[in-house]
């Protein structure tokens, strides 16, 4: 203990990360009357950390092949040491982020805590469920079975609806006319790092809007 509180001492004559802490956490003043709907987002946000890091552990042994892309994901599940156990807390906590971010929302909508000055927390929060989505969307096609082959067959067909370039839209998202490698590729490009890069900007957007005009309630 003493160890670390020396480093910590060393850090902290260097950085001052005492103060920077009191102000924002272990002092910082948060409403009384905050109810338990108040921690969703918060949640939201530690179930996406959960995946960012269960996510860079299945990366280490994952292949993005139409060919592997399957047996590694089985290779994962019963070879790899706990490999089952990350494999299982990535699949649920992807489940459980788009319920409590629709939870953190619905508390929002209740209350009308998106009417003026918050608009743009709201908007950023609506672009972030649609990132949240679309991040369930396209790992939902990486293990390459046929639920995901079908799931993204039908998901990718959604767009066609769109008139006159409903077709071409389709195409580009499949990167093709089919459900193929090139697809799986893509998804997979977009599910490990565009998403999560444009979500944590949202994200970062998110945080600094709710830190400049405070939370809701009265302190
Ligand atoms: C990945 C998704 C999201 C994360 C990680 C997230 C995170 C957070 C956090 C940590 C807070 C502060 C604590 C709280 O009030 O709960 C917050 C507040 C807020 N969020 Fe989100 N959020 C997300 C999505 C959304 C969505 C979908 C909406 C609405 C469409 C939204 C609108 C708001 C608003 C208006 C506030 C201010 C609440 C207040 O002042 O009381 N957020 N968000």
């Amino acid at each position: 203990m003493s160890v670390i509180r020396r480093i910590y001492g060393w850090i902290d004559n260097r950085f001052d990360v005492t103060p920077e802490l009191e102000k924002n956490v272990t002092k910082k003043w948060v409403p009384r009357t905050l109810s338990w709907a108040g921690c969703f987002g918060g949640l939201a946000f530690f179930t996406f950390l959960v995946q960012v890091f269960t996510g860079m552990l299945l990366l280490m042994y994952y292949k993005p092949h139409p060919e592997s892309a399957w047996d590694s994901v089985t290779f994962i599940k019963s070879n790899v040491t706990m490999g089952w156990l990350v494999q299982r807390i990535h699949a649920v906590a992807a489940n459980l982020m788009i319920a409590l971010v629709l939870m953190h929302m619905a508390r929002i909508a209740y209350y009308k805590i998106y009417r003026t000055p918050r608009e743009l927390h709201w908007v950023s929060g609506v672009l972030l469920l649609l990132l949240t989505t679309m991040m369930a969307f396209t790992g939902y096609l990486l293990p390459w079975t046929q639920l995901s082959y079908w799931g993204a067959k039908v998901g990718t067909e959604i767009p066609s609806a769109i008139p006159i370039i409903g077709t071409d839209v389709v195409e580009w998202v499949r990167r093709g006319k089919a459900i193929s490698g090139e697809t799986l590729g893509f998804f997979f490009s977009l599910h490990i790092w565009i998403l999560p890069a444009i979500m944590s900007a949202f994200m970062g957007m998110h945080f600094v809007m709710i830190r400049r005009t405070g939370i809701s309630k009265p302190l």
